[in-house]
């Protein structure tokens, strides 16, 4: 049985102040960490503030990204030794913004989830078409070529851990979210990728989460999905109301 994983990505948004502001709003109303897992993803420059904030809640923390190194010479980059150091959890990769503002590529992506994991750190890898890819009947060669890039060299027992995000980038913050249907079919094609490059075990502990215009309205009918585990949420995770309503989707 997986356990359902609603995570925020918060993207360039929230100051510190306001990062404390958001965890007073939800302290003491997430629900079990065993019934759903809770995780907000914030800018590197909130992590310490929230991981403060968070102490004594079952909020769990993700980075936005990371580099591949530990450290040295990278100017602007994030280690992930550090944000283990920290107390983060989760670091978010592969996001079709970093692949698309910032060039990161299926090589970069998958070297950053093995620094992830070499910091004890689990990775949330995103994957995502555009509408052109969609429109031209490609989805299933491009998801699954993402899939298979960013796992590469990865065990299965790390695979079976970490968390795979299916974000159609025409639904990213458009407001026109994928339906249930076309969720459940590219995520069960990422599960069926993972089972012919692992085994079915490994598939079938893999989570997977759909985001691109989740919200409250429709958290619920996407999660019932069976190939579903999750959420990526982008803007309705940025008010503690919403993103209340989104981890209590079963109540
Ligand atoms: O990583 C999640 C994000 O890309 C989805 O954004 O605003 O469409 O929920 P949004």
């Amino acid at each position: 049985m997986r356990t359902p994983i609603i995570a925020g990505n918060w993207k360039m948004n929230k100051n510190p102040k306001e990062t404390a502001e958001f965890v007073a709003g939800i302290k003491g109303k997430l629900p079990e960490t065993t019934k759903v897992e809770a995780v907000i993803g914030a800018p590197a420059v909130d992590l310490q503030t929230l991981l403060d904030a968070a102490k004594g809640t079952n909020l769990h923390i993700a980075s936005e990204n990371n580099y591949f190194e530990d450290n040295g010479a990278f100017t602007g980059e994030t280690s992930p030794k550090v944000l283990a150091e920290m107390g983060v959890n989760y670091g978010i990769i592969g996001h079709s913004e970093r692949r698309g503002y910032f060039h990161e590529t299926d090589e970069d992506i998958n070297k950053k989830a093995h620094a992830l994991f070499d910091n004890g750190l689990t990775p949330i890898i995103c994957c995502g078409e555009t509408l052109e890819t969609r429109k031209a009947g490609k989805v299933n060669e491009w998801v699954s070529g993402q899939v298979t890039a960013a796992l590469k060299g990865l065990s299965a027992k790390q695979v079976a851990s970490l968390v795979i995000a299916y974000e159609p980038i025409w639904a990213i913050g458009t407001g026109e979210t994928a339906s249930p249907a076309q969720a459940q079919e590219v995520c069960h094609l990422i599960r069926e990728t993972v089972a012919k490059l692992y085994d079915q075990t490994t598939a079938e502990n893999v989570r997977i989460q759909y985001g691109g215009s989740m919200k409250p309205a429709n958290v619920k009918e996407l999660m019932s999905q069976p190939d579903i585990d999750g959420g990526l949420v982008g803007g309705a995770s940025l008010q503690p109301d919403s993103f209340l309503e989104l981890v209590h989707y079963q109540d």
